[in-house]
């Protein structure tokens, strides 16, 4: 009920009467008192006017459970939340809740991760109260060998999502990071759990970084956040679903062939790498040629000196003005 009282009050023009709430759930005035208190409780102004009712005075950014369900437009994705105000890694969250039956669709978010992860075996710095740390887990009817494309999936959602949400414009580096003024502003890390032939589930966690005003020295030449690029905050809930609206659309399309062929032009049209020098750190094989885009498998195609064009499946690759490569 606190949700679907917040939604309304979200929603409303003006006032909602006391009565009105209790009608539309069929409880006594004083249930009603308390979810106000409640939401109060949580962070948001909430005026209340004898004979007119409550009306929501601000709302800032504030991240619960209920104000996370109330952000949501979605059939499925983000429609199970699990909210955390500190967890060790929310893509553990994820994956915990997977192994226990979780729907499709379900997200887990916190506020704050004391053990993030990122790629490779390195650490997600996740300060509390400024970041997107999120994880969708779904299970899709896919060979395994083609979730790989579902973190392309995942970062075309959160680049549309920022631009939704801010105006903000940002590209993809190939494969699965965000990228604003040469720097970076979003990861993507995802886990899978498959058998032979199918896949259980798959844990896609994003990383944006929102409301930061400074990173730790270590990263400061490579990070930057929505804030440090638009002068402005961001309302992390609203990010969040409006990521989520964005996902579902780009994976309906995605499933429809199974491969990137129905995404292709969107994601090269935002993709950092095309017709860039890129260095190409395969193991065993380093080179520097230049990104065409991305094939239906979600490969970036590379063209080196000699003409000949290679397909890089993974690994890291390095862009020419972007985090330093020089
Ligand atoms: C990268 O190295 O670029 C990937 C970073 C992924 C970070 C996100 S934050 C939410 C989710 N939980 C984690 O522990 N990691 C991912």
């Amino acid at each position: 009920m606190k949700t679907e009282v917040l939604r309304m009050l979200k929603e409303a023009d003006g006032y909602i009467s006391g009565q009105e709430i209790c009608e539309k759930f069929d409880v006594s005035r004083t249930a009603v008192w308390k979810v106000i208190k409640q939401l109060e409780a949580e962070g948001y102004l909430i005026e209340a006017v004898r004979n007119k009712g409550y009306r929501l005075k601000t709302a800032g950014d504030i991240l619960s459970r209920a104000e996370l369900e109330s952000s949501m437009k979605t059939e499925w994705a983000g429609r199970n939340v699990l909210y955390f105000d500190e967890t060790t890694s929310t893509n553990t969250a994820a994956k915990m809740a997977a192994e226990e039956g979780a729907p499709h669709g379900t997200l887990a978010v916190a506020d704050y991760q004391n053990m993030g992860k990122g790629r490779r075996g390195k650490m997600w710095t996740s300060p509390r109260g400024v970041g997107v740390w999120m994880s969708l887990m779904i299970r899709p009817e896919l060979h395994p060998s083609s979730a790989s494309m579902l973190t392309l999936v995942a970062a075309m959602a959160v680049s549309e999502g920022i631009t939704k949400i801010c105006g903000l414009e940002t590209q993809i580096k190939w494969p699965n990071d965000i990228v604003a003024g040469g720097k970076k502003l979003c990861g993507i890390l995802t886990e899978m759990s498959t058998e032979l032939e199918c896949i259980n589930y798959v844990v896609t966690g994003i990383g944006i970084n929102a409301n930061m005003e400074e990173f730790p020295e270590e990263i400061r030449e490579v990070a930057t956040s929505i804030l440090m690029q638009t002068g402005k905050t961001v309302k992390r809930s609203e990010l969040i679903g409006a990521v989520m609206e964005s996902y579902e659309k780009y994976y309906a399309l995605f499933m429809e062939s199974g491969n990137m062929a129905g995404l292709l032009e969107i994601y090269n049209s935002h993709l950092a790498n095309v017709n860039r020098s890129v260095r190409v750190l395969a193991p065993g094989n380093e080179y520097v040629g230049t990104a065409l885009g991305i094939n239906e498998a979600g490969e970036l195609l590379v063209k080196t000196e000699d003409g000949a064009v290679h397909q890089v499946i993974s690994g890291e690759v390095s862009v020419r003005g972007i985090y330093g490569y020089v």
